[in-house]
């Protein structure tokens, strides 16, 4: 059996926020921030849109690009660093409101921009473990609620989405052999601890009974996840005998276009097959890498059996990869 992403889908807020568009108190440019980071426009929930609303949205994106009802789901997982609520989930939320069977597995999990790739390797545990056959595994974000509005070296660059896929058992494939191989070959979930105060918030139910805002060491975070993306990656491909060059598609976290540019000489692989969407998007967290697969489906570049990466990095620092064949 290989456990298989059969669709993908996504969902954005209503309203799109252009650099030129940000307070003009923040003194900061358009210029400034696409040359520094690729970023041209971000998406920014409104009231009534939060994270379990893009979460839901995404997912019925997926649902629907599956042919598939949610009474076919037996477990929901988000990644998701701003819940609605502190508790309960919004994996629940999204089973209820949904109407993905009661009683079905339900829960968040947070790794902050790894979140995805996360989730990816704990849904693909049970799916292996057969505790469930078919999930939707959501990376869902409203950034933009945790950031100082004043802190221009911050707020200029994250936004809110949501991305989801439904990942479930095949029977009668392998990823790596037979006449159509597909499905997740392997994955790297990685942490390093010693690395919280580079970023993190400050803030938190336990120690401050408030959420707190971001706080970033930018060119530290921008080494690591250069040095730590760049490793998981290659550590993967070793493991199975491929080179960067056999790899059809790039997926990763959407952080920082000048990030993407220098993993991708890093590891030598042609920086055309990265996927990026970040102009569009601003860094979404871990609904980053879902948001940027489904505009790689939509772009109708992806075929089935297409070697593929995925690879995020974030607070913890957390990081992590996936190998696969689409
Ligand atoms: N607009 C205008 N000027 C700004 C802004 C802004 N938005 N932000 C900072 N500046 C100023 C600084 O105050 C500084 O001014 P000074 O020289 O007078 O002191 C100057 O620009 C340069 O600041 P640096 O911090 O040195 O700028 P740098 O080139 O390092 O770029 C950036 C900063 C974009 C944050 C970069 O370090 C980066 O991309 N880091 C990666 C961090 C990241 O993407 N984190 C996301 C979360 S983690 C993840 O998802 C991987």
């Amino acid at each position: 059996m290989s456990v298989v992403i059969r669709a993908v889908g996504s969902a954005l807020p209503a309203r799109a926020v252009p650099n030129d568009d940000l307070p003009a108190s923040l003194e900061t440019s358009d210029e400034w921030i696409k040359s520094r980071t690729g970023i041209a426009q971000r998406y920014i929930a409104a009231n009534d849109e939060t994270t379990s609303t893009l979460a839901i949205n995404a997912a019925r994106s997926a649902l629907d690009n599956a042919g598939l009802n949610p009474e076919d789901i037996d477990g929901v997982i988000v990644a998701t660093t701003t819940p609605d609520l502190t508790f309960p989930a919004v994996a629940t939320m999204v089973q209820h409101e949904l109407g993905v069977p009661r009683g079905t597995l339900a829960f968040d999990l947070q790794a902050v921009c790894a979140g995805f790739i996360y989730a990816l390797g704990v849904a693909d545990g049970l799916l292996q473990a057969r505790r469930m056959r078919r999930a939707l595994v959501i990376g869902a974000e409203t950034m933009t609620r945790l950031l100082n509005w004043e802190d221009r070296t911050t707020c200029v660059l994250f936004g809110d989405g949501a991305g989801a896929v439904v990942l479930e058992i095949e029977e009668g494939l392998d990823a790596l052999s037979g006449p159509a191989p597909r499905g997740i070959i392997d994955l790297q979930m990685n942490a390093d601890g010693s690395l919280i105060d580079i970023l993190h918030t400050k803030g938190g139910p336990s120690r401050t009974q408030d959420v707190g805002h971001l706080h970033m060491a930018g060119k530290e975070v921008f080494r690591h996840a250069v040095e730590k993306m760049s490793s998981a990656v290659l550590t993967l491909l070793d493991a199975h005998g491929f080179t960067p060059e056999d790899v059809k598609w790039y997926v990763p976290h959407q952080a920082n276009q000048r990030i993407l540019a220098a993993v991708a000489a890093r590891i030598g692989a042609p920086p055309e097959r990265f996927i990026s969407t970040v102009a569009a998007h601003a860094n979404t967290s871990a609904a980053s890498i879902p948001l940027a697969l489904h505009e790689l489906e939509r772009s109708g570049g992806l075929r089935r059996g297409d070697l593929m990466v995925m690879a995020g990095l974030g607070g913890g620092l957390a990081w992590g990869a996936t190998l696969l064949r689409w």
